[in-house]
This record gives structure tokens, sequence and C-alpha cells, in this order.
């Protein structure tokens, strides 16, 4: 039997860490106090202008090729998720695989589930590997979150960050993604939106982030929940036999309260939303690479990845590594 399993992590962040103290001189109505008593948020890097997600990407991506080891020409499928790519096409996968110099390469696409995004790509690339079509995944979280901000919306401005984040997955006899589960309900797509399009060459909408937080903040807790019982009841396991808990990095609060549903102490969760606010689909995997370089993550370990996201979007990736 085929399965799928993570070989190497990488991750990048763009600049110097922008503090809320340094939002406050840019000229932001806010304060540390708040930002830090309501999301947990001390820091974030933002991209200098110019620098595009598959910037990042390559970045990112160049760092997990080398922690795995591998060749990139032996890289036969390249998922980006994002909601921040280059261009509207081609995809930032695309580009991607032309910044790393891989040729003819199987495929190559982007997948568009904002927060959930680097769940959704895992979730795909081990289904690519388990059918045997494709052997070796770049699976890449990348995004530009502030180019899609209102700097003049001081409840959703303070939030986001921009990064990347990379694993390489391929195809093993032992087990690695145990199991997973995506959802959507679209339904819910106008609490947490860009609501904007580009026709005939100007913005028709609106190009900025518009969010109902209270709204986000309590469905985020009760799918976030829901979706990590999900994998763990098809993995026949139950939360004693997780090691790591890496949430999407949301809000400090979003995390408490997830993992106090799980029954888990904070101290199995992987928290970064304080260095790096949310950096929407690069979240999870910039986290996971952090816990691996900094040794909490290591071969045998049991980690949980959960993200929610617009659309709305949720899912789960229960991981052996
Ligand atoms: N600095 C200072 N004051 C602020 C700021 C700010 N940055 N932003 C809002 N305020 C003020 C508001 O104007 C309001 O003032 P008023 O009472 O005088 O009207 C007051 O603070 C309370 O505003 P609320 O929006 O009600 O604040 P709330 O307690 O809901 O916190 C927050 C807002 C932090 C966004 C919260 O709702 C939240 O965390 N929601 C989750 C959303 C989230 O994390 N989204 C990320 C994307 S979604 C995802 O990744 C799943």
């Amino acid at each position: 039997m085929i399965h799928s399993r993570i070989v190497g992590t990488g991750s990048y962040l763009p600049g110097e860490p922008v503090t809320n103290g340094d939002l406050v001189a840019r000229g932001i109505d806010t304060s540390d106090q708040w930002i830090v008593e309501r999301t947990g948020i001390r820091s974030r890097h933002l991209a200098p202008e110019g620098v595009s997600c598959s910037e990042l990407a390559e970045a990112a991506s160049r760092n997990a090729i080398d922690a795995a080891d591998v060749d990139p020409a032996s890289i036969d499928l390249i998922i980006v998720a994002t909601s921040t790519p280059d261009y509207i096409f081609p995809s930032s996968a695309a580009l991607l695989q032309a910044r790393l110099g891989i040729r003819n390469a199987g495929a190559a696409f982007d997948i568009q589930a904002v927060c959930s995004g680097f769940v959704y790509a895992l979730t795909v690339a081990d289904k690519f590997i388990r059918s045997g079509s494709h052997k070796r995944a770049l699976v890449v979280g990348a995004e530009v979150f502030s180019r899609i901000l209102d700097w003049n919306d001081r409840g959703t401005c303070v939030l986001f960050g921009d990064g990347a984040g990379a694993v390489i997955v391929e195809a093993s006899e032992e087990p690695g993604l145990l199991a997973s589960a995506i959802h959507a309900d679209g339904a819910y797509n106008p609490i947490l939106c860009v609501p904007g399009s580009v026709s005939g060459g100007t913005v028709i909408g609106d190009p900025f982030l518009r969010m109902d937080g209270q709204a986000v903040f309590k469905f985020a807790v009760k799918v976030l929940g829901e979706v990590a019982q999900e994998v763990l009841a098809e993995a026949g396991l139950g939360t004693d036999d997780v090691d790591w808990l890496i949430p999407h990095q949301a809000n400090i609060r979003i995390l408490q309260a997830t993992a106090r549903r799980l029954g888990l102490p904070m101290t199995r969760v992987i928290t970064t939303v304080d260095q790096h606010g949310n950096t929407s689909a690069a979240s999870i995997p910039l986290a996971l690479d952090l816990a691996v370089r900094d040794g909490r993550i290591g071969k045998g370990s049991r980690i949980l990845l959960e993200g929610v996201g617009g659309g709305f979007t949720w899912g789960a990736v229960l991981l052996g590594m």
C-alpha cells in the first residue's frame, strides 16, 4: 500500500518584524495593549513592495528541498495554497516551478481555500500520491496578505502578516499522513471576504479584506473542534495520542478555545501568532517548520494540523513524522 509522508520542511518570512508599536508609529489608530489583549499578536512580517507570493514561496521551498535533500527535478507535483497570488494567471505554482528551474514536471496548480489552504493542499497531495499517479510533491502555503488589507481599517489591518511555508511530501511504505478531512460551506462567504474583481481594466467592488470578527471567531472555534474529532475518529486515535496541535494561527484566543475543547494543554500547541500574526495559508507550514527546526517536532511525532478560513472552508490533517 502506498502512503504519503513529509520528508522535509521549510519556511520564509520577509524583512524585519513589524511590531504593534511600529503600526502605531505609522499612524494606525491602535495600541500594543489592544492588539495583544484581543489577539496575542505582538509583531508580523510585511513583504517589501514588489515582493510577490511566488518569491516568498521560492525561498520556503528551497529550504524544504534542502531539508529533504532531494533533487528539485524529481518533484512531479507542485501545489501552492494562496489567496494572494502573483497574477490572475498563470498560477503562483507555475511561477514557482519556473523559479525553481523545474522543467516538464507533472503538474503545478494553486489552491484557493484562504486560511485552510495548506490543509486542503496537503490533503490533495496525499490523494495524488496514494493513487500512484505522482511520487514527490512540493506543497506550499504562501501569502502577501498585506496587499489586500485596508490600512484604514484598524479592526483588520493589525491582524495579518506575510510569509511562506513549504513541505516535501513523497510516496512511502511507512504511513505518514494518517487521516484528513476538508469541508466548506459557501453560505458563510459574507463574514470574511475580499468582495472585488478585475474586469475591463478596473476593480469592480471592494479589493480589501472585510470581516465580521465576532462571527468568524464563533464559527472558527466550533468547526476546529469538530474537524479535529473527525480526523482522530477516522484514525482510531484520541487527543492523548497527539503530541502537537498546530492550528491555523488566527488569534491566540481561538487557539486557546480550540485546545480547551479538545482537552489539550497549551503546552502541546505550537504557537506563532504572537510573532507572525495571521499569515493565512502560510501559518500552519510556518509553525510546523519552526517546531521541526527547534527540535520540538521530530521523527515519530504525531501532529494534528487544522485550519479554518474564508469560504468558509475548514479541515484537518493528522500526521506522523
Ligand atoms: N485597536 C484599537 N481598537 C480597536 C481595534 C484596534 N486595532 N480594532 C477595533 N477596535 C475597537 C472597535 O472600534 C470597538 O470600539 P467601540 O467599542 O468603541 O466601538 C472595540 O475595539 C471592539 O471592537 P470589536 O470588533 O467588537 O472587537 P472584538 O472584541 O470582536 O475583537 C477581533 C476583534 C480581534 C477581530 C475579534 O473579533 C477576533 O479575533 N475575531 C476572529 C477573527 C479572526 O481571527 N480573523 C482572522 C481571519 S479568519 C481566520 O483566519 C479563520
